[in-house]
């Protein structure tokens, strides 16, 4: 093993069934060469399924079991929106009931519990927690800890605030735990990195209709999550949501966006963390 710690970062897989044969193939040749290449751990950042669908976790769940990444020390996953909400539905039954908000919000928090259990075994690393967002995932390797810290980003479909149910926005309730004195402790001696689905920042253009279009996909509350990454002294921030590979800089922290694997399911995000704290980051597609 190098010195260097080796993180492949993939996002929005938009599973949608186990027909789309071409997509499962090549979520094997991507793991495979993951595992070839000689890579320390795994992110998922989101949007595993297009429909909300627990088939669609399933699919991921064997694909990973399969290819011995299914550990805690391995891989992390985290929701999207198209994990937790179904607009199709959300839609129908607002039109045809117009639920209290209410009953819709504990629908949604379900559905994200559901997630956590799922998948529980690559958060918590136990099989019977219950433990939803935010995790902190404390790694020892042998040259350094790194810590992942996740925050769910996804926010509950609202007609007049959230449309698309594409919305972003982090509790303060997660916030504040980060800022949590023994969490605070725990996370000095490690590299840092933040972890949520939404962008920090999207593409924005002049434009008035990227302007539009931006405000529904935005993490509304965006500037409290930039001032917790900095409380927690992260020094990178993965995330997805926003299907386009980029990477880019904010008040010294790196963002790292692992664009979609559904729409380029060849190509990544590897990062590389030296010992000293140094990274270098880089889109890489396979031939
Ligand atoms: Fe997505
Ligand atoms: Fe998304």
């Amino acid at each position: 093993m190098t010195e260097k710690v080796k993180i492949a970062h993939i996002s929005d897989l938009h599973f949608s069934g186990k027909q789309d044969r071409r997509q499962l193939d090549a979520f094997d040749r991507l793991l495979d060469h993951f595992n070839n290449a000689g890579f320390d751990h795994l992110v998922i950042s989101g949007d595993l399924s297009n429909n909300a669908d627990q088939g669609d976790w399933r699919l991921v769940k064997e694909k990973l079991e399969g290819h011995a990444l299914y550990q805690w020390d391995k891989c992390t996953v985290i929701a999207g929106n198209h994990d937790v909400i179904n607009l199709e539905e959300e839609m129908r039954f607002y039109n045809a009931l117009n639920p209290l908000p209410l009953l819709r919000k504990s629908a949604f928090d379900r559905k994200l519990t559901d997630f956590s259990l799922f998948f529980q075994e690559l958060i918590t690393g136990e099989k019977d927690a219950n433990k939803a967002f935010p995790f902190v995932k404390i790694i020892n390797f042998p040259s350094m800890k790194i810590a992942i810290t996740a925050l769910n980003s996804v926010y509950p479909w609202y007609p007049a605030d959230n449309p698309l149910g594409a919305r972003g926005s982090i509790t303060s309730g997660q916030l504040r735990a980060l800022s949590l004195e023994h969490v605070l402790a725990s996370l000095r001696e490690c590299f840092v990195i933040g972890l949520c689905h939404h962008a920090y920042r999207v593409y924005g253009t002049d434009s008035l209709i990227d302007q539009a279009f931006d405000w529904t996909m935005e993490l509304k509350n965006r500037d409290e999550f930039l001032a917790a990454m900095k409380v927690i002294k992260a020094r990178v921030v993965l995330h997805g949501h926003f299907h386009r590979f980029q990477s880019y800089s904010v008040d010294g922290i790196t963002f790292i966006n692992g664009g979609s694997f559904r729409y380029s399911p060849r190509r990544y995000s590897e990062l590389l963390i030296g010992k000293e704290g140094g990274i270098e980051q880089k889109f890489i597609t396979l031939a």
